[in-house]
């Protein structure tokens, strides 16, 4: 198989051929094995994690002598818009996007707490729980998810892997609130804690691959008018949704009052 056509490939593939690939990604810190979909191809990858330029020559020599062991194979240098990333600087749009994701985490970390304390028979259990549920589903989801889908993700090929992948794990927290609310209606803690962590383990990741890969790799292909099209329809959303968000903070720093 040529070198091109191993850019061509789905990395969970190139790793079933050849395991060592794992490792060499894992050295590089690029996490696909933790990925739960490698979807992505070999080429996406090199593109969206930018790395500068000497790491990305030293990464794809030691890949090409993993697949090829015995020949002075190399893989073509890729072209790039600039030289020396790493530092990251997010356009506004984006700058909003991972500055939700800090209320998300502040969340997050409340979250083993609010396991260990889930009581679904006081007023006061139910209030916290519902209160946690709506900071899910609508700070999170519908407020956070539609900036992403609904206007970022517009601007890109939908089929792009790295989009699927961020899309599955959107559907699959969904999925966990549905089981949530279900759990609720049946009184059963043990299904809700169940949920809880599973929801729990999706998002931290989620939030790293936006904003270290997905969101700067959007941005360095984004337009400038692009990017003043998608900050002014952020703008709207936030009007739209008036002190909803506001309210959302609230009811975390209450929770850090109460557990921290
Ligand atoms: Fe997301
Ligand atoms: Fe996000």
């Amino acid at each position: 198989m040529s070198v091109e056509a191993y850019l061509n490939k789905g990395i969970k593939e190139i790793i079933t051929e050849f395991p060592k690939v794992e490792e060499i990604l894992n050295e590089f810190e690029i996490a696909c094995s933790t990925c739960g979909e490698g979807l992505c191809l070999l080429k996406d990858i090199v593109e969206i994690h930018y790395m500068d330029e000497d790491v990305e020559a030293e990464l794809m020599a030691k890949i090409s002598h993993a697949i090829f062991p015995n020949k002075a194979i190399k893989f073509p240098k890729r072209k790039r818009k600039t030289s020396g990333p790493k530092e990251i600087n997010y356009s506004p749009p984006m700058k909003k996007m991972v500055e939700e994701h800090v209320l998300i985490k502040r969340w997050l970390a409340l979250l083993p707490k609010v396991i260990d304390n889930l009581d679904l028979d006081s007023e006061e259990g139910l209030q916290l729980i519902n209160n946690g549920i709506d900071f899910i589903r609508n700070f999170a989801d519908k407020y956070h998810h539609a900036k992403e889908e609904d206007e970022t993700f517009k601007y890109f090929d939908e089929n792009f892997d790295m989009i699927k992948v961020i899309r599955n794990d959107h559907i699959r927290v969904r999925g966990h609130v549905k089981a949530m609310l279900q759990a609720i209606d049946n009184k059963d803690k043990n299904m809700l804690a169940e949920h809880l962590v599973s929801y729990s383990q999706i998002l931290p990741e989620h939030i790293k691959k936006e904003d270290e890969i997905l969101f700067p790799w959007m941005d360095r292909n984004l337009t400038t008018n692009q990017i003043g099209q998608l900050y002014s329809r952020f703008n709207e959303i936030d009007a739209e949704y008036g002190d909803a968000p506001v309210k959302h903070r609230n009811f975390i720093e209450e929770l850090e009052k109460k557990f921290c």
